[in-house]
């Protein structure tokens, strides 16, 4: 019988996922249906109670409901737990096993398909909300020599950056701490370009930096990645590959078997320059 998945959220026409999950099943031979389920707010619990009774193996989950999927997990993985979210659920009987794969996804899409070992490197991580917090654990098992964790409201930069002490070297700070400091990659976790805004780095940041990367993805070239300069050879990505490489994962955890990411990501990009 055919296994099914499917992708939650609010919106969900736009998901790429049904298409990501449909290629890396028809190349890995997997019998799978996986399609998109747009949920009233406040209406996750019931969607997957319904899904778990008629047979469903496991979602993933979008916005809004990645604490919803936290909630709803009766066990949790250790960067689940500290990225506070959960993007994929696995049905297992009675047991719900919670994961979240955007920050493995994001440091794959870095250290492989960009080719930017991470070990060693200065960080610099714009945003202090739902994305930079899945980021900081993986970004933090990678031995960067440092993470500085930029945000608008400074104190919830500094709460984060303390939650995470235990795991690595990041240090905390607004802005206008950045000062002249120079990074070999920035990363942009902030929302700021989905209403057209650029966080306010200074341009200096990106002097001698390797990579400037967007998380939102499919918006061309964003405000962010205009002001990088683009210099030097520097590369410019957007969060495409993370989100193949966030599907990748969950479905290895699901189904036993990696996928190649590479199809996929020619078929969801969109062109930055
Ligand atoms: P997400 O889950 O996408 O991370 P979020 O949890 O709402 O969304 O967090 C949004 C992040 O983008 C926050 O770090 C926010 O900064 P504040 O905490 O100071 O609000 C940041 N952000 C949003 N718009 C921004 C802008 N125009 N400039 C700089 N930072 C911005």
């Amino acid at each position: 019988m055919t296994d099914r998945y499917a992708v939650i959220g609010n919106p969900i026409a736009h998901s790429k996922s049904p298409l990501i999950h449909g290629m890396f099943a028809k190349a890995t031979g997997q019998d799978i249906a996986y399609f998109a389920l747009e949920v009233p707010l406040g209406g996750f619990a019931l969607a997957v109670d319904a899904m778990r009774l008629d047979g469903g193996c496991g979602v993933n989950i979008t916005a809004p409901f990645k604490l919803d999927a936290f909630a709803y997990a009766t066990s949790l993985s250790q960067r689940a737990q500290l990225a506070g979210a959960v993007n994929a659920l696995r049905f297992n009987g009675n047991e719900v096993e919670g994961e979240n794969f955007d920050g493995v996804g994001l440091v794959r899409d870095i250290s492989v398909n960009a080719g930017i070992g991470l070990a060693g490197k200065r960080i610099l991580l714009l945003g202090a909300g739902g994305a930079a917090r899945g980021a900081l654990l993986p970004f933090l098992a990678e031995q960067p020599a440092e993470l500085f964790l930029v945000n608008r409201t400074v104190t919830k930069a500094d709460a984060l950056a303390a939650q995470f002490a235990d795991h690595g070297r990041v240090r905390a700070g607004g802005y206008a701490d950045i000062g002249d400091q120079r990074f070999d990659v920035v990363i942009n976790a902030t929302s700021a370009s989905l209403s057209g805004d650029c966080p306010p780095v200074p341009a200096s940041a990106f002097a001698g930096c390797q990579l400037a990367y967007e998380l939102v993805y499919g918006k061309g070239r964003t405000p962010f990645l205009a002001i990088t300069g683009a210099a030097n050879g520097m590369q410019l990505r957007d969060g495409c590959g993370m989100l193949v490489e966030q599907a990748a994962e969950a479905f290895a955890w699901w189904r036993g078997v990696r996928p190649e990411t590479a199809a996929a990501m020619v078929a969801i990009e969109v062109p930055i320059a």
